[in-house]
Formats: C-alpha cells, structure tokens, sequence
C-alpha cells in the first residue's frame, strides 16, 4: 500500500513539474492563415526588391486580396520555373509572378481570371541596325542556313518564361531555335547579359522591359508581333475553394477601382 501511495505521489510530482515547466502556449485560435504567394522578384513594375521590402503591382493585389480573405500574405521569392510545380505540389497557395496563361500551364493548375495583360518585346542595344523585329528574325535566316547565319544572333530569356517559349520556337513560328537562346535566371541577368553584348537581344514582356530601358542606358524597345497575353494567378487544381475565394476578391477589387489604382500607381497612364 505505502509502494503505491509512493508511486502515485511520484507521478503527481513528476505532472505537476512536467505542468510548472511546460512553455506558456499562446493561443492561435485568432491568428490569421497564411496565404503563401510564390513569385519571382525581379520583373519590375510587377514585382521587385527595394531593399528587404517586396514592391510592385502583383504584391499590392496580393495583399489586397489576402486582406479581404483574412489572411497574411507570405511571400516566397523562387525561380520562376518552380512556381507552377510548387503551386501544383501544394508548397505554395498561389503562384502570382506576371504570369501568363498558357494551355501547357493549366495542365498543372487553375487559373483565376485575369488581372492584367502584357505583349512580348524584343529589347536591343539602341544601335541596332535593324529596326524592326521582322527585319531583325529575316536576317537571321537569310542564307536559308539558320544555324550558321545564327552564329552571331544569340537571343537571352528569362527560362521558363513565354519569351523563352516564343525565342526557342522553329523558325516556321517565327522563333530563333533552341540553340540560339540563351536563358537566365531573371530577366535582370538577361538584360545585363545584352549590356555586357552576350546577346544580342532579350525577349521580355513589355512592362519590364520598359522598366529595364529606363534603367540601363543605351537599350531600346523593338515592337513585335507577338499576341496579347493575360496575366492572372495561379492556385492547386485541388483548391477550388481558395480560387473562388480569389476570384470573388478580385471581382470586387475591380469593381471598387483599387486594381486599375495599383496598375495606374507602377504605370503611369502617358506610358501605357
Ligand atoms: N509573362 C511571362 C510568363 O508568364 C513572364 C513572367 C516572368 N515573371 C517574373 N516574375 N519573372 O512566362
């Protein structure tokens, strides 16, 4: 009998300790979920790194529509080529990066509506002879030999991205082949990479290269023929709830004004 009034007090010493030594928990039940947003943070106006800080169009939407969901926008700064697969994975909640819709990318995942559209363009060293982008692509082939003629014409890209896609593309699409692009981490390398004459142009969309000419002495933007694009996020095909939810934010951000107020603050309208 005293053993087990022994064991028993044993156990309620080593409880009450075990209680007195546990760490204070504070409670989570008030605090927010977080919406985890994958981007690439170097596509300037739509997203970029002003110090630790991330600016831009598509982290101010993202924040407006983490704000109407009640939760806290968490932002990961990836490659850009592992959005859609960590989008797809579950890893991330969202996948928002100036990110265009193609048919190959909504095998992998949804797509909310579109908040914004963009066009490809060719940025060259502001002496370049060609003048237009017809031109430029016409001279690369005129042997009929492109590969040889092609010696001296290396495109750069940002991998993954749609310029990539259209820039390695067949000469029938009106593309300079594979072997004849050049890919970058970001369009930043890529555009360093024409400072420093690696290449010879970058294909890029409109906006960033717009940002990219401002910044770099020397570059100019050739128009090309390629179509409109749409820009809108990306969300797990198994979270059907998550892109209601975006949607619906996003209707009502395009309603109240507050989406063409965040494009008009990065865009000034004479640049549009
Ligand atoms: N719009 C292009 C695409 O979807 C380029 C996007 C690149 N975005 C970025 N944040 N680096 O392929």
């Amino acid at each position: 009998m005293k053993k087990i009034l022994a064991l028993v007090l044993a156990f309620a010493f080593i409880f009450s300790f075990a209680a007195c030594t546990k760490e204070p928990t504070v409670s989570n039940a008030h605090a927010k979920k977080e919406l985890v947003m994958a981007t690439n943070a170097a596509f300037p106006p739509y997203e970029y790194k002003e110090g630790d800080s991330f600016k831009g169009i598509d982290i101010e939407i993202a924040e407006a529509i983490a704000e109407k969901l009640g939760m806290t926008l968490v932002i990961k700064d990836v490659e850009f080529g592992t959005i859609i697969g960590g989008v797809k994975t579950g890893k991330f909640d969202i996948g928002m990066a100036g990110m265009t819709v193609t048919e190959d990318r909504k095998v992998n995942v949804n797509f909310s509506k579109p908040y914004a559209t963009g066009i490809q363009v060719v940025i060259v060293k502001e002496d370049c002879k060609y003048k237009s982008y017809e031109e430029f692509w016409s001279k690369f082939d005129e042997k009929g030999n492109p590969a040889e003629v092609a010696k001296g014409i290396k495109i750069g890209v940002q991998q993954d991205t749609t310029g990539d896609i259209y820039a390695s593309d067949t000469l029938d699409n009106w593309g300079f082949t594979a072997d004849n692009v050049i890919c970058y981490k970001t369009g930043a390398e890529a555009v360093q990479a024409l400072m420093t004459n690696k290449v010879m142009a970058v294909i890029i969309d409109n906006e960033p290269a717009k940002s990219f000419v401002k910044a770099n002495k020397g570059l100019k933007i050739m128009d090309a023929a390629y179509t409109e694009e749409e820009y809108a996020i990306a969300v797990s095909k198994e979270n059907t709830e998550l892109l209601e939810k975006i949607n619906k934010a996003l209707d009502e951000l395009t309603a109240d004004g507050t989406i063409k107020k965040i494009i008009d603050k990065y865009i000034p309208a004479e640049e549009k």
